[in-house]
């Protein structure tokens, strides 16, 4: 997501600063910043939209800045748009010169906008759309009400925030010092001779030092030139251990992964919660999903005639999936095309219906064509997009962001994920706004929603088996992936990981579609992976796989713990915990992510880079 670097030291900051915010570009941003502070002890701050490069210009490569302490942001925008003006990093007051704290913010307030109505009682004005805004004038607000040093004014702070943070703040009257905390969000501290640095990643630093401090959950840092110290919230000090990085860059940007998918597979559970703190507000009783902030309103939402989803590629498959939930949940037909037809097929739309459109990047040229055609039909458009401000969020009527963050791996794996759960929490809301759900029924959904990243933890402790087998199946040729109802919309996106990253001829079909044809394909050792989550399709999916096994078929098969009778039938089998019916989508598709990624490696493969894809499909 968006990257943080500080500097404290005797040279001049803003080039150490831009040095390291481009170490951290790889990490998706759109819009960056820096304030650096002068030897008068004022703060000088200069951001941009766009690029780095933009930054490097308008401070001639930092050299324009004078001043030996300074933080730098990159910023991958999640409330509000990318601009200058919600670039970081962000200031107490109005402007710069009235400003007593400036600050920089890794992460999501999720009470941001009850602590901004908070200030806005207590006078505090603001300028900017984000949460980040918010955080630095509660700081403010705490260091003045109760005159106290800066460690007991960001402690204050913590306590009442919610969310996952990494904080750097720069307080007009401590010269010298940098302040920093943390919360679910990385945040490290080198140290080198007379210089001290802050960062969200190790690359950001690894050109001045290997020595840093890890800040762990809820602790904060003060840096001075060449040292640094550490509190709990209690301001107690800690004592902390420098270690030695002994990654290269590169390696460093992965995060110890060997590619930036197995990173990105790792990330889910936390893009998971992020996605649904963004719209679950719990109101100290229940938790409920606000919708508010799309924009959609009940009414239009209890007059939904029909629902029409057109997505590409996996984000279709995302929308596959929403399709079943949403029927199920919601009592509303749904509809799911393939954005490049339905943008040619003339479609009729039903004027009280409503048009979904799912992009990961928001750029995808025929999701935005089936966009604009639902537009011009008069037909309301709802967008879940990843990418803050892209064109499809720019132009559909409402829009549900997913909170994956930036996906750099071109096989999609986060953002899949947070595109199933943004399909999970329109059909609960749905249903519960058009009365089909109870409250206990409601409740009982939204707590299985939040138990699934735990659950996908656990998944990954299978890894190895998972590695074993597609270590097995190196040289396989073909590869069909069976289930019915979510699961084979699962299949779908197993399939797809694994032919685009590995080159394995493979194909996903309902499992009781196998014997209108394709059968006749099954022949001694093809594989045959089958996933089998949804109970009540439980026994017909094993009649397909006992009839491919009789036409000599490999059986595997992705099941939830319990079902161990499965092993009757299928040689593998790749357990996953259980949830829900309607959500074990986000379960099942863990191991067919690792399947693909595993076999990529076997093969020799570049898992991030794989031939003849781009990851944003910006043409026909
Ligand atoms: C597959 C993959 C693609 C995208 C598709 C749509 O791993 O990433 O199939 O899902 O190109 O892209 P977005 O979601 O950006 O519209």
């Amino acid at each position: 997501m968006c990257g943080i670097v500080g500097f404290v030291g005797r040279r001049d900051a803003a080039p150490i600063l831009l040095e390291g915010l481009s170490k951290l570009e790889y990490r998706g941003y759109d819009s960056a910043g820096l304030a650096v502070r002068d030897s008068t002890g004022n703060f000088e701050v200069v951001k941009a939209k766009g690029k780095l490069k933009e930054l490097f210009d308008k401070t001639d490569s930092g050299k324009a800045l004078h001043g030996t302490m300074g933080i730098g942001h990159t910023r991958w925008a999640t409330h509000g748009e990318p601009s200058e003006t919600n670039a970081h990093p962000h200031i107490s007051g109005m402007d710069v010169k009235d400003s007593d704290i400036i600050g920089v913010h890794n992460g999501i307030i999720e009470n941001y906008m009850e602590m901004k109505t908070k200030l806005l009682r207590k006078g505090y004005k603001f300028y900017s759309d984000t949460d980040t805004e918010v955080l630095v004038k509660l700081v403010d607000y705490y260091y003045k009400k109760y005159k106290c040093p800066p460690c007991e004014a960001i402690a204050k702070t913590m306590v009442r925030v919610k969310g996952s943070y990494a904080l750097a703040v720069m307080f007009k009257d401590h010269p010298d010092e940098i302040w920093a905390a943390r919360k679910d969000s990385p945040m490290i501290v080198g140290i080198s001779d007379n210089e001290t640095f802050i960062a969200s990643d190790v690359p950001a630093i690894l050109k001045y030092t290997r020595n840093v401090y890890y800040v762990d959950n809820m602790e904060i840092a003060c840096l001075k030139e060449g040292s640094a110290e550490f509190f709990t919230i209690d301001s107690e000090p800690i004592e902390k251990e420098l270690v030695e990085i002994t990654w290269d860059t590169e390696a460093a940007e992965k995060g110890g992964y060997e590619y930036f998918m197995m990173k990105e597979i790792h990330e889910q559970p936390r893009a998971i919660l992020d996605t649904l703190n963004s719209v679950i507000k719990d109101d100290g009783d229940s938790k409920k999903i606000d919708f508010s902030g799309i924009g959609i309103p009940d009414e239009d939402i209890k007059n939904i005639s029909q629902i029409y989803i057109a997505a590409c590629g996996s984000a279709w498959h995302a929308g596959m999936a929403a399709q079943y939930v949403i029927e199920d949940l919601a009592r509303v037909p749904v509809r799911v095309e393939l954005a490049s037809e339905f943008r040619y097929r003339k479609p009729i739309l039903d004027k009280n219906g409503l048009v979904i459109i799912i992009s990961q990047s928001g750029e995808t040229a025929d999701s935005i064509a089936a966009l604009r055609e639902a537009k011009e039909k008069g037909v309301k458009t709802l967008a879940i997009v990843n990418v803050v401000g892209s064109t499809i969020a720019r132009e559909a009527d409402y829009v549900l962001y997913t909170l994956a963050g930036p996906e750099i791996a071109v096989a999609t794996t986060k953002a899949y994920s947070t595109q199933l759960i943004a399909g999970y929490l329109l059909a609960i809301q749905f249903a519960y706004v058009r009365g089909m759900i109870d409250d206990e029924k409601y409740a009982y959904y939204i707590s299985e929603l939040y138990a699934l990243p735990d659950k996908i933890e656990k998944i990954f402790e299978t890894k190895d088996k998972l590695q074993w087998f597609a270590a097995k199946f190196v040289n396989v040729h073909d590869v069909f992936f069976i289930g019915r109802n979510l699961d084979y919309a699962v299949s779908l996106e197993g399939s797809l990981k694994m032919k685009e990253i590995s080159y394995a001829h493979s194909e996903a079909y309902a499992a009781g579609e196998l014997k209108h044809g394709t059968i006749s394909m099954i022949e001694g050792g093809t594989l045959v992976i089958s996933v089998l989550t949804q109970p009540e399709l439980f026994d017909k999916t094993i009649s397909n796989m006992s009839e491919c096994k009789t036409r000599g078929a490999y059986l595997a098969a992705i099941t939830a713990y319990g079902h161990y009778d499965i092993e009757d039938t299928a040689s593998f089998v790749s357990y996953v915990p259980t949830a829900d019916p309607h959500f074990m989508g986000s379960l099942s598709v863990i191991p067919l992510q690792l399947l693909g990624y595993y076999l990529s490696l076997a093969r020799g493969l570049d898992a991030d880079k794989p031939r003849n894809l781009a990851k944003s499909v910006t043409v026909e």
